[in-house]
């Protein structure tokens, strides 16, 4: 990024003041930029009055040694006299001259991209978005204090000065309360980003210039389950996981499997037969399900998930959740319009569809140059995508391959393990538990925790217990896991992924040497054997994030942001 202009638009002034910011890292620097500080500006607390109409400089350090100087404007001032007497800060507000947006918003866009990943806590409301900053006059002098993003656009024409503060919402010392008013403003309300995935959905936003996956108490997804019990509302998520050993028939997970899929699709056919719900074939040749002798659709049970997502998003933003960005696999046609469709039946618009690997490299911060090659290696929880993206240039990108497998995901390695605990638990109690249908859920479960632990630690007890009552009273199984035993049951469902991989740079005509980045995504390339064996196939470093099943929400709520400065 260029940093001194060589060509001014007020060349009349030799920049007597100065404001130097100091941005650490890249989500400092989005913090800065995003909104576009040059529609908005900055407030610098200050004692010493500074004239409206003074032409100051504002010098942003950026990580990687790199600045930005843009020039602005004193747009407002309020002395140390008028702050005490109405309880406000004293300093000035200073616009950026229009001939730094165009910096600023290159600053968005890089910061965008290098500091996607990293996931904000919660910012309070009456927290303002603060820098210390040095203010240096004309005079040598230089003071230390700190600067504010201003909320709102001053209301203020190019030329014009502002003599009052009514243009200017800021007021550091007394937060104002969000205008309710506003919130009812469609363009005003943000854009909310929806992964439904497979096995779990989650949802985030941008705030503040930082993006945020809304959880529910510490629960950032939702497992995508709806159990429809006899009586009362349906159950979403973990309440509606729980059910799936007691109400096998009534209890549907995964339905983004049959999303927009036809009953006669050859795909499905094992899935639908072995399932203990009952499908049916619809009238346009859709899967439909049945439950207590009514028919529903698979949108109107995706529908349920969407909307329970909603109302965590909502909860947790404290924003009405209306307006959505969806992502799906880049194999994904009508499944597409089947999502739309599910989504709106939940009372959202779908503003924008992105696909899940260019969404994960959004997240994961796809800096890199122009032509570059970037793989995207996403094994979720129930299906395993590879997709090959050529960049083109400031963040955008072109798929140029794509593979995978829509039945390998991190459940097949619950099932291998628990395959295996059942094996020997027969072996010495002479009961095979994948016959019974609670113990046998109770056991995936339990598979699924130690391989998760696996993840950080080197061996794990897998232990359930009371799994079977016997006369001489209740069994426990235990199995011990290790990272070894780990590869024996998992490694070639590890290795059927990289088939997939082989396959789609065969067909792009690449080597792994020719890739110039590689990003793992989904909540399985945090295992320790998908890692090991991705950095030797491609014999490089790799990009994970350390919450990689976050990396398609993430980038869904980006490109939500940036739909919506559009
Ligand atoms: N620490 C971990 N180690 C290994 N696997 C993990 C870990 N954490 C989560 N997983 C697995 O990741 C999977 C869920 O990943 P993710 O949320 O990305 O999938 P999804 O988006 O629902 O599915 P898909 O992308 O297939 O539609 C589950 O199988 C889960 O067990
Ligand atoms: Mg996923």
């Amino acid at each position: 990024m260029s940093s001194a202009k060589t060509t001014r638009r007020h060349p009349r002034f030799s920049t007597p003041w100065a404001v130097r910011l100091r941005a650490p890292d890249w989500a400092d620097a989005l913090q800065l930029a995003t909104g576009n500080i040059s529609r908005g500006g900055l407030f610098v607390r200050c004692e010493q009055p500074i004239p409206v109409g003074t032409r100051l400089q504002v010098v942003l350090s950026l990580p990687e040694e790199m600045t930005l100087t843009v020039e602005g404007e004193v747009v407002h001032a309020i002395s140390p006299e008028r702050a005490r007497a109405e309880g406000m800060a004293p300093g000035i507000g200073i616009r950026f001259d229009e001939s730094a947006a165009i910096d600023l918003n290159l600053l968005e866009g890089m910061a965008a991209s290098n500091s996607a990943g990293q996931y904000a806590a919660p910012i309070a409301e009456d927290q303002y978005l603060s820098w210390s900053a040095v203010l240096a006059d004309g005079a040598g002098s230089e003071h230390t204090t700190t600067a504010y993003k201003l909320l709102e656009t001053p209301a203020i024409a190019p030329g014009e000065q502002a003599d009052g503060d009514a243009e200017l919402t800021f007021a550091p010392d007394e937060p104002t309360p969000p205008d309710a008013s506003k919130t009812r403003d469609l363009s005003r309300e943000p854009i909310f980003g929806i992964d439904f995935g497979t096995t779990f959905t989650s949802i985030a936003v941008v705030e503040r210039g930082r993006v945020r996956v809304l959880a529910e108490g510490n629960q950032t997804s939702l497992p995508s389950v709806v159990c429809y019990p006899d009586e009362g509302p349906p159950l979403v998520g973990w309440p509606a996981r729980e059910q799936i050993a007691h109400q096998p028939s009534t209890t549907i997970i995964s339905p983004k499997r049959l999303i927009g899929r036809r009953f006669r699709d050859p795909g499905l056919a094992t899935y639908l037969a072995s399932s203990p719900v009952r499908f049916l074939e619809g009238p346009a040749g859709q899967v439909l399900l049945e439950v207590y002798g009514e028919q529903l659709s698979v949108e109107q049970v995706g529908a349920e998930i969407f909307q329970r997502v909603a109302s965590i998003g909502e909860a947790a933003s404290m924003c009405p959740v209306r307006r959505v960005v969806l992502s799906a696999p880049v194999s994904y046609t009508d499944e597409r319009q089947a999502l739309r469709r599910s989504a709106e039946l939940a009372g959202l618009e779908v503003v924008g569809f992105i696909d899940e690997p260019v969404s994960a490299a959004l997240a994961f911060g796809m800096n890199v140059e122009r032509g570059a090659t970037v793989a995207v290696y996403d094994f979720g929880g129930g299906t395993f995508d590879f997709t090959l993206l050529k960049m083109t240039g400031h963040g955008t990108c072109e798929v140029i391959g794509e593979a995978g497998d829509p039945w390998l995901g991190g459940d097949d390695f619950d099932h291998a393990i628990a395959c295996h605990a059942a094996e020997q638990f027969r072996d010495r109690h002479g009961v095979d538990l994948r016959e019974r249908k609670v113990e046998w859920q109770r056991l995936l479960f339990a598979a699924q925790n130690a391989k998760r632990k696996l993840s950080v630690e080197k061996s794990v007890e897998l232990q359930v217990r009371a799994i079977l009552l016997s006369l001489r009273g209740p069994i426990d199984l235990y199995l011990l896991l290790d990272r070894e035993l780990l590869g024996e049951l998992c490694g070639k469902l590890v290795e059927r992924s990289f088939a997939a991989v082989e396959l789609c740079l065969e067909l792009a005509e690449l080597t792994p040497a020719q890739i110039d980045h590689v990003v793992l995504t989904g909540g399985t390339s945090r295992s320790p054997l998908v890692r090991a064996r991705a950095q030797q196939f491609f014999g490089k470093e790799i990009t994970v994030n350390y919450d990689p099943e976050l990396g398609v929400v993430s980038g869904n709520a980006l490109f939500g942001q940036i739909l919506r400065s559009r």
